[in-house]
This record gives structure tokens, C-alpha cells and sequence, in this order.
């Protein structure tokens, strides 16, 4: 199954299923991650690659001068429309693209990809992206399912039952990769230090 169909189906329920019991115990530490990996720093200029329903962009919005949100899922923007409708949010210009596609003059403060990375084929290519889309000193935030995490193994063969490709990373190997792209990762989190997840959560500057 390709991804924006399986996303366009599930978008009504996402947040719901976030907030299930036991569900929400791991979102509850990854959002804790991202949140303390956070720069303090007001006027950011910020994308979200695959922002989904925009969960983790509203607590930002006071603070950002603009953000840009992607997704390949329709359905999944479409949620974050209404809402932005709804709060009569003007900071927040959605696109539905693949981040594979996306293409833009702009330079960003900030890049967050929560709960994304694990569904792309060439993770190289798109941290390459990523850092060139980063101003000189911006932060990029990002969170896979752990593979060497009993739980990330759980996630993997929730994926498999919709036949949906869905990759576990290595900590150190993910560590490699950004640095290979000229990132210096400031910060980890995962079982070791932010128990239970089943995420690799990773601040990188660039
Ligand atoms: C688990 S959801 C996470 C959404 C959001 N980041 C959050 O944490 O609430 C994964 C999202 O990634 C999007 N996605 C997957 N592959 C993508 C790609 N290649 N380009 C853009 N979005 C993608 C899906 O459509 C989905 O909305």
C-alpha cells in the first residue's frame, strides 16, 4: 500500500489514536524529546517535512515568524487546513508534496521530521536536502523507530500488516549519516535516556 493512501484513509483517527492508552505513554516521552530539543528562539522561520495534522506545529505557532508544512498525504493536510481555518492561523502555508519533490528558494531556522524518515527509501538524499534547506546555525529535529527497541520491532509489524515499507534505524548509523552530511548532532534520546519509546529522537545543527 503506498503511504498518502494509507494516511488519506487514516487521517480522521490519527490524533485519536495517538491519544489511546499505552499509545499516547510513548507519544507523551517523544513529544517530551522533541520539546526539550526545541530552540529557544522566537521569529523561526520553520518547516515540517510530512507534518501530518500538524501536531507537533501548534505549540510553535506564536513563537514563528513563518512555517512551511508538507505532506504527501492529502488527507492528512486536509486536517491541518481546517484547523489553521478554524484557528484563523495565517503563519502556517501547507503543500502537499513528497519531500523527495519538494523544491524551494527559501532557507529555514528550524526542520522538524517527527515520525517520517522511517517510510523513505534514500534517507541519504534527504538529509542532504535537509541541510540545504538549513540557514547556517539551524536545527534540525528528527525521530525514527529504534531498531534495536523491542517496541520499534512492534511498530515494524504493525506496518507489515497494512503492507506498508516501514524502516528501524540504528542510533550510531543514523549518527554517521548526518555527519557524513556535515551536521553536528547536538543530542539523542531513545530508550537509554527517554524510556519507554520506541524513537530515536535527534537534534542536528548544521
Ligand atoms: C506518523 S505520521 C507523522 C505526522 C506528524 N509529523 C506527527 O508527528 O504528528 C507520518 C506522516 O509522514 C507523511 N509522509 C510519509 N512519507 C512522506 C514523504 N515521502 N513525503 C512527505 N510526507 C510523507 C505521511 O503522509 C504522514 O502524514
Amino acid at each position: 500500500m503506498k503511504i498518502d493512501d494509507f494516511y488519506n484513509d487514516y487521517s480522521r483517527n490519527y490524533e485519536k489514536v495517538i491519544r489511546l492508552p499505552l499509545v499516547d505513554r510513548f507519544m507523551i516521552n517523544r513529544d517530551r524529546a522533541v520539546f526539550d530539543f526545541l530552540p529557544n528562539s522566537k521569529d523561526s522561520v520553520i518547516l515540517d517535512f510530512g507534518c501530518g495534522t500538524g501536531y507537533y506545529l501548534m505549540p510553535l505557532v506564536k513563537s514563528a515568524k513563518k512555517i512551511v508544512a508538507i505532506d504527501a498525504s492529502k488527507g492528512m493536510i486536509e486536517v491541518l487546513r481546517k484547523r489553521i481555518n478554524k484557528y484563523r492561523i495565517k503563519k502556517i502555508k501547507t503543500r502537499i508534496a513528497s519531500i523527495e519533490n519538494f523544491e524551494t528558494k527559501e532557507k529555514f531556522d528550524l526542520i522538524l521530521s517527527i515520525g517520517v524518515f522511517n517510510y523513505l527509501d534514500d534517507i541519504e538524499l534527504v538529509l542532504s536536502k535537509t541541510y540545504n534547506l538549513l540557514k547556517r546555525g539551524g536545527t534540525f529535529i528528527f525521530t525514527v523507530p529504534d531498531r534495536n527497541n523491542v517496541f520499534g520491532w512492534l511498530y515494524a509489524m504493525f506496518w507489515r500488516i497494512f503492507n506498508v515499507k516501514n524502516k528501524l534505524y540504528n542510533k550510531n548509523d543514523l549518527v554517521d549519516a548526518l555527519e557524513n552530511t556535515g551536521f553536528e548532532v547536538v543530542g539523542v534520546k531513545n530508550d537509554k535516556n527517554n524510556f519507554p519509546t520506541f524513537h530515536i529522537t535527534i537534534k542536528a545543527v548544521k
